[in-house]
Parts: C-alpha cells; structure tokens; sequence
C-alpha cells in the first residue's frame, strides 16, 4: 500500500525464510517451558486434546487471516488496521484491533523477558551447579534464582538489551540470519533429548500423561487456558504475525525462483512446527518427571527443575543441557524480537528513528517487567494479589487468556465479514478453490463461535 515505507522496514529474502522467521517468533518459550507446565497443572490428555483442536480450528484459519491482513497493508499492525478498515469502509472500531494487539505485545514482551531471563541464568549455572544433581538440589537452584531479584533483574535486563538490540539494527539483518542456524539446532536437540526420555522407563506414563483423554479434569477455567495457549503458542492475535506478513512480497524466492506465495501452505508448516516442537517437548519432560517422583502440577518451574535433573544423569548432559538451554534462549529471542518489532515499526512509521523507538520501548517494558521480577519475591505474598494471582499472573492471564484471544476473534470477524471477499480472496492466492471456501466457512463462523463459547462458558454465562 504505501511503497515508500517497505524500503525501511525490509522484506524477506525468501518464502523459507518467512517460513522461519514466523516459526521462529511462534517457537518460544510457550512450546518449551509453558505448554508442558500448564499441561501437567491441568491434568494432561484432556487438556492437550481441547489445545490440538484449538490450533486446528481458530489457530490455523486465525494465522493464515493475520498474515493476509499483513501483507495487504504492508505496514505495522496500527497502521495497516487503519489503512484496511478505511479501505472496507469499516468504522474506525477495526484499528482497535492494531491498538490493542500493540499492548498485549509490550505487556508480554515485559513478562516474557524475565522469564527468558530464567533460561540465561541456567546457561552460566548448568555447567556448575548441576553435577550429580538431585531433585532437591535441582529445586533448591531454582527457588534460589526465584527469591534473588538482583539476579533476575540482571538476567531481565540482559535479554530486554538483547532484544532490542535485534529489532533496533532491523530484523532482516540479524534475524534472518540467525533463525537459520538455530531453528534446525534446537529440533535437533530436542530429538537428543527424546531420545533420552524413552531411556528413563518411565516413556509410556509420560505419553499416557499427555494422550489419554479424561474428560473429567477439563474445568471452564482448563479449557480457557487451552484456547489461550493456542493463541499464545502461534503468536496470534496481537499482530506480531501480522507485522511479519507486511514483509512478506507478493512474489518471493521459493527453491530459487521467483513465485506468488500462496498463504495458507505457509501457514500450515509454522503451524505443524510449532505444534511439533511443544509435543516433543511434553514427550521429553513428563517421563523425567514421573521416573523422579516430581509433581506434575509443579508449575512454572517445571522445565527448570526437571531438564537439568535429566541432563546431570545423562553422558555429557553438562554440555548439551548448556547447550540447551543457550537454545532456549534463542528460541525466546527469536519470539521476543516478534513482540518489539510491531510496536517500533509503528513508531519509525510516525517518523521516529528506529534505534530510539527500539530504547523507548525496551526501557518501558523493562520497567514494568520488574512487576514480574517481584512476583516472585517481595510481591509474592497474598496480600499483593488480585483474584488470588500474583502481577506475574495477572499480566499473563489477561493478555494470554482474554487480549490474544478476543484479538483474535476480531481478527476473524474483519476479514471474515468487514473486508471485500475479493481481496481476502487475491491476497490469499490459494490454489485450491475448496480449501478457500472451508477456510472462509472456518474464519467466518466456527472460530468466533469457538472463542465466543468458550468466553462466555468461561465467565460462567453458559
Ligand atoms: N509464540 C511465542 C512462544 O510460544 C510467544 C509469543 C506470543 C511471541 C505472541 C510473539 C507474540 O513462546
């Protein structure tokens, strides 16, 4: 739409680097460290079941909807909205969707960064802390990092300078570069990992944890979780895969030649990958729990105490669990550039400088990130939280299990019912006619009506 901007922000050299880019945004900490501690707090099968379901029917149509709004506009998210819902003669109502994508963005980008701040802690203490580790000592590790803020503040501080730094120099320089090497190393090692899981003898309970599907454990609040999740996982519904579509050309590089990318099969690879990545994680980290006699339900601290448990019993476990966890690090960043750079592209739209907007944001969630930092020491008491959770959780559940979600669904009523059919249809370029129309059918009626249900069931209306 506005030529003059693309220059600025770049493009993507090729399909497969989109490919990456995108995927490497939804692998993050969400497949690694969330999915398998809400699993196992939710009580496993159950649980995973209503999450598949939830990728396949909003996740999926949902993504494919980001990336054609983003690639139409071509600009960050609040702009784009903007241009699109003037372009369908929409009410001024639709940007709410940039705006209010642009918050949920920072309020995650402040959570995630002390987080991932956790896994850089674990790549300087694997190589000392964790010889002959037991499950106690493993734990008393973690509650130690937990109840130091200095060094959560210092870890927080050092993945938010990281960060930022990637979105300040541009994403295509370093991103692109980046996800190449790391995307295929972190399967690899978590391959490495599985392996190790099906060793421990406890392989069968893990899985049994994971398939087995008990519908009595699935409360209201387990399935909100689930749909959440599915959003959070697939960086849905705050426009960080929008902000990517809008650098994706309509023609790109595939296997060397130049070619009209068709959305949806796009779509669909980042999808299975994301979804592979969390299941093997699952795979990997329940039969370590259970051949431990750890606690399912453990919470965050989950992938904290039981991989470097595993690591320290493995042969060489010293070197591949800091190698592992150096790749969880990069898996965050990957995902956390993705939170940044919608925020910042809007801002150097405004005609800021994108090294300033890139401090400006940065410092700001920074800031508030020490709300998090806090959660877990000072402010952990019950007298500093709201509707029993802690800042921390408060942040999260808002953004995760509300904003992601009712983003998504006015995602899906745009371009389901505001845009031009014929639009949607062109930007798409699906080669298959009939895959178009279930898509349409899927966006337009069966995910809103999903995340409605599950809303309203949530909030005890149905
Ligand atoms: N998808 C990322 C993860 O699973 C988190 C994320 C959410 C990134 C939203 C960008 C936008 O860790």
């Amino acid at each position: 739409m506005n030529k003059e901007i693309k220059p600025l922000h770049g493009v993507w050299a090729s399909r497969w680097v989109f490919i990456l880019a995108a995927t490497g945004s939804a692998v993050g900490l969400g497949n690694i460290w969330k999915f398998p501690y809400i699993t196992g707090e939710y009580g496993g099968g159950a649980f995973v079941l209503v999450y598949l379901a939830c990728i396949l029917v909003i996740g999926i149509p949902v993504m494919t909807a980001e990336v054609m709004l983003g690639r139409r506009g071509g600009l960050s998210p609040i702009h784009t909205m903007q241009a699109l819902a003037k372009q369908a003669q929409g009410r001024r109502f639709w940007s709410l969707i940039g705006y209010m994508g642009a918050l949920a963005g920072f309020l995650i980008l402040s959570f995630y960064s002390v987080i991932a701040g956790w896994a850089l802690y674990y790549v300087f203490k694997m190589p000392t802390a964790f010889t002959d580790a037991t499950a106690e000592s493993v734990d008393a590790v973690y509650k130690g990092l937990l109840a130091d803020p200095a060094t959560l503040t210092g870890m927080h501080f050092i993945f938010m300078v990281l960060s930022m730094g990637v979105v300040a120099f541009g994403v295509n320089r370093g991103l692109e570069r980046m996800v190449r090497i790391v995307m295929p190393l972190l399967f690899v090692l978590l391959a490495v990992l599985l392996g190790y899981a099906t060793t421990t003898g406890h392989f069968s309970e893990g899985l049994a944890f994971l398939f087995t599907f008990e519908p009595e454990k699935l409360t209201a609040e387990a399935v909100i979780v689930a749909m959440g999740h599915s959003f959070f996982t697939l960086s849905l519904g705050l426009g960080a895969i929008m902000a990517y579509g809008a650098y994706m050309p309509k023609e790109m590089m595939v296997g060397g030649v130049r070619k009209p990318v068709s959305i949806g099969s796009t779509v669909l690879i980042i999808a299975l990958l994301d979804t592979l990545v969390a299941l093997v994680a699952g795979m990997a980290i329940f039969p370590i729990v259970f051949a431990n006699g750890l606690e399912p339900a453990a919470g965050p601290g989950l992938m904290f105490v039981t991989l470097p448990l595993a690591f320290s019993q493995m042969p060489m476990g010293i070197l591949f669990g800091t190698l592992f966890f150096v790749l969880v690090v990069f898996a965050a960043w990957s995902s956390s550039i993705s939170l940044g750079e919608p925020l910042v592209a809007w801002l150097v739209e405004r005609g800021w400088k994108r090294v300033r907007a890139s401090i400006l944001i940065g410092v700001l969630a920074f800031i508030l990130g020490m709300g998090t930092v806090f959660s877990f020491n000072l402010y952990s008491g019950e007298e500093y939280q709201l509707f029993g959770r802690n800042f921390f959780e408060l942040v999260e559940f808002l953004t995760t299990n509300i904003m992601l979600p009712l983003g998504g669904l006015l995602i899906a009523i745009f371009a389901g019912w505001v845009m031009k059919e014929t639009h949607a249809r062109k930007e798409l370029m699906m080669k298959n006619f009939k895959v178009y129309l279930v898509w349409r059918a899927v966006l337009r009626i069966l995910a809103p009506l999903a995340i409605a249900v599950v809303f309203l069931h949530a909030f005890g209306i149905i």
